[in-house]
C-alpha cells in the first residue's frame, strides 16, 4: 500500500439525459473561437450535430476538425496541435473516442513554439496548459476524458508511449450517453473491455490506494454487470450510460493509480501492429489475470463479493478463479479477437514483442507480480 496518494480530476463533469445542453453555458465570454476535434468515424454517425447547436448558441465562431486520425502517432498529433494553433482557437471541445480526446489534450499544451511532442515523449513534465478543454465521449471506453495521459504511436520505437501531464486533465467533461447509442456493437465491446482492464489493472495495481479502489471496483461491477447487454442491444439505453460512467470511473482510477501489465503487454501490439487498443488488451487480459491470480488472489475474491454472483464460492480461490474465468468468459462472448494470428503476427515475430513489451517499465512496475522477459514471452505465446 502506498503511504501516499492524490486525487486530480477534470474541474467539472456533467452526465444524465440531456447532459450536451449544458455546452453553452461552459464557455465563457472571454473565449473568441471554438475548435472542435473529431474524426470522420464520429461525424460520419452524425454525432456532431447535437453539440455544434449548442455550440452556435454561443454565437461564437467554431473551427472543426473533423479528420483526426485514429491512435495517433506522435508526428500526426503534432500536425494536428499545429494546424488548431494556427486557427486561432483558444477553447477546444473534443467529441470522440480516446484517440480525439488524446489529439484534443495534446494540442491544449501544445500552443506554444516553446517544445513540440516529441519533446513530450522524453519529458512530459515541461508542458504547460494554454486552452481550456471540453471532451464529449463517444465511446465507453478509454476514459481518455478524466487522465492526464494522452498516448502516442512512436513508430521508430514500435510502441505506443503514454504522455502524462495534469495539465492536460481536461476542464470540462459532459457524459451524455445519446453519443453511445449508435456505437457500432464491435466497437463498443472491444473499448468496454478496454475499461474493464483499466478497472481491474488499476485495482490490482502496485500504485493502488483508497481513491483508485473506490472508483476502480466501482466501475469493475458496473462494467461486468453491463458490459454485454449494452453492446448486444441498441436500446439498452440504461446499459450504456452505466458503461458510459463506468468508463469514467475508470479512468480516475487510472489518474489515481496506473494500469498494469495488460497495457504495458499491448502497448507494442498497438504501436508496430496496430492492433486496436481494445483489442490488444482484450487479447491479453484473461492470460496476464491468470497469471497474477496467485499474488492477486485476495483482490480477486473481494471483487468477487462486490459482484455477488449467484456462483457462491466461499473460498478465496473459488472466488477468485471465478472472477477471472468470468472476465474470459466475457471478451469470448463479446467476439473480440483473441488470437494474434488474425493479425498476421507468428513466432518470429515474439522476439521483438518480448523487447518492446519490456520496455514498458512505467507499467510493468505497477503489476503485482513481476513480469521477467521470460513470462512476457510465455503470455505473448498464449495469444499467438
Ligand atoms: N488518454 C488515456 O487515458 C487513454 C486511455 C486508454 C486508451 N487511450 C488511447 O485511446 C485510443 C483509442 O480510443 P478508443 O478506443 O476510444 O477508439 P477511437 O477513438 O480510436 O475510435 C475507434 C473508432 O470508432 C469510431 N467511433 C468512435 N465513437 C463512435 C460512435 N459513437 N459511433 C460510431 N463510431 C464511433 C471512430 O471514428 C474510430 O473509427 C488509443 O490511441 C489508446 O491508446 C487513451
Ligand atoms: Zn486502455
Amino acid at each position: 500500500m502506498l503511504t501516499s496518494y492524490n486525487l486530480k480530476m477534470p474541474g467539472a463533469v456533467y452526465g444524465g439525459e440531456n447532459a450536451l445542453h449544458q455546452i453553452a453555458g461552459l464557455i465563457g465570454d472571454d473565449v473568441k473561437r471554438i475548435a472542435v476535434f473529431t474524426d470522420q468515424g464520429v461525424a460520419g454517425a452524425g454525432l456532431l450535430e447535437a453539440p455544434l447547436e449548442q455550440i452556435r448558441k454561443t454565437g461564437k465562431e467554431a473551427v472543426i476538425f473533423d479528420d483526426l486520425a485514429a491512435e495517433p502517432t506522435y508526428e500526426e498529433a503534432q500536425a494536428a496541435a499545429d494546424r488548431f494553433k494556427d486557427s486561432g482557437a483558444d477553447f477546444i471541445v473534443a467529441v470522440g473516442g480516446g484517440s480525439v480526446m488524446d489529439a484534443a489534450k495534446l494540442a491544449s499544451v501544445l500552443a506554444t513554439d516553446a517544445y513540440g511532442v516529441k519533446e513530450l515523449l522524453d519529458h512530459p513534465g515541461i508542458a504547460e496548459k494554454y486552452v481550456r478543454t471540453l471532451m464529449i465521449p463517444t465511446t465507453a471506453g478509454t476514459g481518455a476524458e478524466a487522465t492526464p495521459n494522452a498516448i502516442v504511436a512512436v513508430p521508430e520505437k514500435e510502441l505506443k508511449v503514454g504522455i502524462v501531464n495534469d495539465h492536460m486533465i481536461a476542464d470540462y467533461v459532459i457524459l451524455d450517453a445519446a453519443m453511445i447509442k449508435k456505437l457500432p456493437a464491435k466497437i463498443a465491446a472491444s473499448t468496454g473491455v478496454d475499461a474493464l482492464c483499466h478497472a481491474i489493472e488499476c485495482f490490482t495495481s502496485n500504485k493502488k490506494n483508497p481513491f483508485s479502489d473506490l472508483c476502480a471496483l466501482q466501475a469493475f461491477e458496473m462494467i461486468m454487470k453491463n458490459i454485454e447487454k449494452a453492446c448486444a442491444d441498441p436500446d439498452a439505453l440504461e446499459e450504456k450510460q452505466n458503461m458510459l460512467l463506468a468508463s469514467f470511473y475508470a479512468g480516475v482510477a487510472i489518474t489515481a493509480s496506473g494500469t498494469t501489465a495488460v497495457h504495458a503487454l499491448s502497448y507494442p501490439l498497438g504501436g508496430k501492429y496496430h492492433i486496436p487498443h481494445g483489442v490488444s488488451n482484450a487479447m491479453l487480459l484473461a492470460p496476464v489475470m491468470r497469471f497474477n491470480e496467485p499474488v492477486c488472489r485476495r483482490l480477486f475474491a473481494e471483487a468477487y463479493d462486490r459482484l455477488a454472483p449467484e456462483a457462491e464460492a466461499t473460498a478465496e480461490e473459488q472466488k477468485s478463479g471465478w472472477v477471472v474465468k468470468r472476465m474470459e468468459e466475457i471478451v469470448e462472448r463479446l467476439h473480440i479477437p483473441t488470437s494474434l494470428k488474425e493479425f498476421g503476427i507468428g513466432n518470429g515475430d515474439l522476439d521483438s514483442l518480448v523487447e518492446a513489451g519490456m520496455g514498458v517499465q512505467r507499467l510493468l512496475g505497477n503489476n503485482m507480480r513481476p513480469v521477467t522477459a521470460e513470462d512476457a514471452r510465455k503470455l505473448y505465446l498464449e495469444i499467438m
